[in-house]
């Protein structure tokens, strides 16, 4: 594996950033890029046909481009309706993030626990059989937003986002039967741990978990000795659509200071 092999990371928007995050700690000097699908953004609307379509092309696209050493998908909705498709299209090791079901169960003590993502995450067999295997019993209530979706991405660009209006996008999940009794929530989408501080403030008494630290530590296990550039590389930033220059400054922060588009 040559050193300068990069880690490529694929979400519709900056979602990905919240796993990226962690491993950039884990790995410090892994080459970076980040790749968006904003043309197609919100994948959280669209059907499960088009994401089963379009993810494992694109990826193949960026495999033949950016030579990865390792793909992340870094979305729960590519995740959970296309993982089994890239795996099986590309033949470089694949992690996808799945909702953190398990941990959440572990976790709980009220046994009521709720699954915050998508339209199109929360509606997925493969949440029903993370529920089942890992949380039979347990209240699983579920909530898909993609207002929450749009207010992270609007944050990232620093746009001015109004608190009471994130608080208010997650707030379906606790009105539900049983919702006053939900004392873990598992953030089902990678952009909505991006907003995880207000969420926390607005519920103490609730845990909001999600996968990042965990798909970080997978992440370095299975890169596990191979060789790394001796300094920290800058990271990039590949995007299907029009290069979005105002996230340029939260990319920066992530170590990604090179944007394009595809
Ligand atoms: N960040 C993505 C996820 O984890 C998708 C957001 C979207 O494009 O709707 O599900």
């Amino acid at each position: 594996m040559q050193s300068d092999a990069p880690l490529l990371f694929f979400d519709s928007g900056i979602g990905g950033l919240s796993i990226l995050g962690p491993t950039r700690e884990l790995l410090p000097n892994a080459p970076i890029v980040y790749a968006a699908d904003n043309a197609a953004f919100p994948y959280g609307t669209r059907s499960e046909a088009e994401i089963a379509a379009r993810v494992p092309a694109l990826l193949g696209r960026l495999v033949e481009r950016v030579h990865p050493r390792l793909v992340t998908i870094a979305c729960n909705t590519a995740s959970t309706i296309a993982l089994d498709h890239v795996r099986a299209a590309l033949d470089v090791p694949v992690v996808g993030t799945v909702p953190a079901i398990k941990p959440a169960a572990e976790h709980s003590q009220s046994r009521v626990i709720g699954v915050l993502g998508t339209q199109a995450t929360v509606r997925q067999p493969y949440v029903d059989d993370l529920a089942a295997k890992f949380a039979s019993d347990c209240t699983v209530l579920r909530h898909g937003s993609a207002a929450l979706v749009e207010l992270a991405e609007q944050r990232l660009a620093s746009a001015s986002v109004d608190k009471a209006d994130v608080i208010a996008a997650a707030q379906p999940l606790f009105d539900q039967p049983e919702g006053d009794r939900l004392d873990t929530v598992v953030l089902a989408c990678t952009h909505f741990p991006l907003l995880a501080d207000w969420l926390r403030e607005a519920h103490p008494g609730v845990a909001f978990i999600d996968g990042g630290q965990g798909i970080a530590r997978r992440i370095a296990y299975l890169t596990n000795g191979q060789s790394w550039p001796d300094a920290r590389p800058q990271g990039r930033a590949l995007f299907t659509g029009a290069v979005p220059q105002a996230l340029a400054p939260a990319m920066e922060g992530f170590g990604i200071t090179d944007l394009s588009t595809l």
